[in-house]
């Protein structure tokens, strides 16, 4: 029998291509521009109203033609994600064409706007920041923080979203951060040190390791990311007492600035029936070694490295989140099962180090036990990357110290235990 050929049309969102006014494609444009585009985030400029649009019309269709805007770097015929700020083939034709029918405005429809998830639609619950601005100097030097801070609570809260706030963004190379639980009384979780200089504070080091016995969630930000949010029943605990502590780490800067930091926090109310894992694959995390060939970038080369790991039970993966400095070119990440069929995950395909994610899928990925992860990543250590931090290249290799001058090859996973019928439920 003759197999025939199917082509597979694949988009990600549709969208139908109705009438071209404001109000048609104005639920495009507040989930693809105005979560960045308002006060207090990363767009230089708020994009809310109509007016707000049509003051920049040529540039904005500039940016939208190009692709520029909004910033998204995943391959978007790879694999599919919730969270997903790229326009579709369909969204981008329906912004061009009210451009250059001149901009109507139209009538407003009765629809509510949307916005990107329940996080960003309320104030936070709980707001952990550092009550004090810390002085990043500017001596062209990087630096590593930590920054205790305490909080104790009537009882324990499921933890909906999580979303990393701070002053100045642009300052902070990345910034791991983690939740631990101090039920024994004993330990005051607002005494002692709250901040540490880990590079200059030698006798302080070690200084937060009592509170540090039972971490219950840990997570970080990078430039570039938004909300980590758990939709239905996902989620963590917070304990109702404990301490967060952020190491942050700073880029070198060459003037001082000033930096507050601190983690928004949605709670939801019902107690979590499924609850999150964080795990940590390459570079830094579990796998480190067996990166094949060994994790050394030579100057004048590119250079591409793999990493294959095993899961060790069935899992549900709700976000992935590679990650690699200024050499990274490229990355993907696949899977193949026991049965031998492939799930892609991720494809990158030209690393922008600026616009990094927590990506997050529209359905949990079903991942059978002994499955194989697959990562690759391509790195480039010449001259003709402009990222290069160093002229001319050197040697570059991980020391375990996330210094930028150094790489990592890491893939962060956000998974469940698999439970029946996962793969069949839509995420927010
Ligand atoms: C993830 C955050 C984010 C999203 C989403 C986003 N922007 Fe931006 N936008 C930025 C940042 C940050 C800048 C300034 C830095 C830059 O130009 O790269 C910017 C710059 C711009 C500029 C100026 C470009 C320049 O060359 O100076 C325009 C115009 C723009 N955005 C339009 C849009 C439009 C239209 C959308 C939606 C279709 C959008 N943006 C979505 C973050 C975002």
């Amino acid at each position: 029998m003759r197999r025939s050929l199917f082509i597979i049309l694949f988009t990600c969102a549709s969208v139908s291509l109705r009438g071209q006014t404001f109000h048609d494609i104005e639920p495009i444009l507040l989930t693809k521009c105005s979560g960045c585009h308002k006060p207090g985030e990363a767009g230089p400029f708020p994009l809310l109203k109509y007016e707000d649009f049509t003051k920049r019309l040529n540039f904005i269709k500039e940016v939208v033609s190009t692709g520029y805007m909004p910033p998204w770097r995943a391959d978007t015929l790879y694999s599919c994600f919730a969270n997903q700020r790229g326009l579709t083939a369909e969204e981008k034709t329906k912004i061009l064409a009210w451009i250059d029918n001149k901009a109507p405005k139209g009538k407003a429809s009765k629809d509510k706007p949307v916005t990107n998830t329940a996080a960003n639609k309320r104030a936070p619950d709980l707001v952990l920041k550092y009550p004090a601005s810390f002085l990043v100097k500017g001596n062209n030097k990087e630096r590593f923080i930590e920054f205790k801070v305490p909080f104790e609570l009537p009882a324990e809260k499921s933890i909906e979203a999580v979303e990393f706030v701070t002053n100045n963004r642009k300052i902070i190379h990345h910034i791991n951060y983690g939740f631990y639980n101090v039920p024994d009384n004993a330990i005051d979780v607002h005494a002692g040190t709250n901040i540490i200089n880990t590079d200059e504070e030698i006798e302080k080091r070690g200084a937060f390791d009592h509170y540090k016995q039972q971490m219950v969630y840990y997570t970080g930000w990078i430039p570039g990311s938004s909300t980590e949010y758990y939709p239905n029943e996902f989620g963590w605990t917070l304990p109702r007492r404990g301490v967060v502590i952020f190491t942050t780490h700073y880029a070198a800067i060459a003037a001082d600035e000033e930096s507050v930091i601190g983690v928004n926090l949605y709670f939801k109310d019902a107690p979590i029936k499924r609850p999150v894992r964080i795990i940590s694959l390459g570079s830094g995390g579990v796998g480190e070694r067996d990166i094949d060939p060994i994790f050394m970038i030579p100057p004048n080369e590119e250079r591409t490295f793999t990493l294959k790991m095993k899961t060790p039970e069935e899992q549900s993966l709700l976000y992935v989140w590679p990650h690699m400095h200024f050499l990274g070119k490229s990355f993907e990440a696949y899977v193949v099962t026991p049965a031998g069929d492939t799930i892609r995950l991720i494809n990158i395909p030209q690393w922008d180090f600026r616009w990094q994610e927590l990506y997050r899928f529209k359905k949990p990925v079903r991942i059978p036990r002994g499955s194989i992860i697959y990562m690759k990543g391509t790195y480039d250590n010449t001259k003709n990357n402009p990222l290069n931090p160093n002229n001319p290249p050197k040697f570059v290799f991980s020391r375990g110290s996330m210094k930028s001058e150094d790489e990592m090859f890491t893939l962060l996973l956000i998974y469940a235990q698999y439970q029946a019928g996962d793969e069949l439920m839509e995420l927010e």
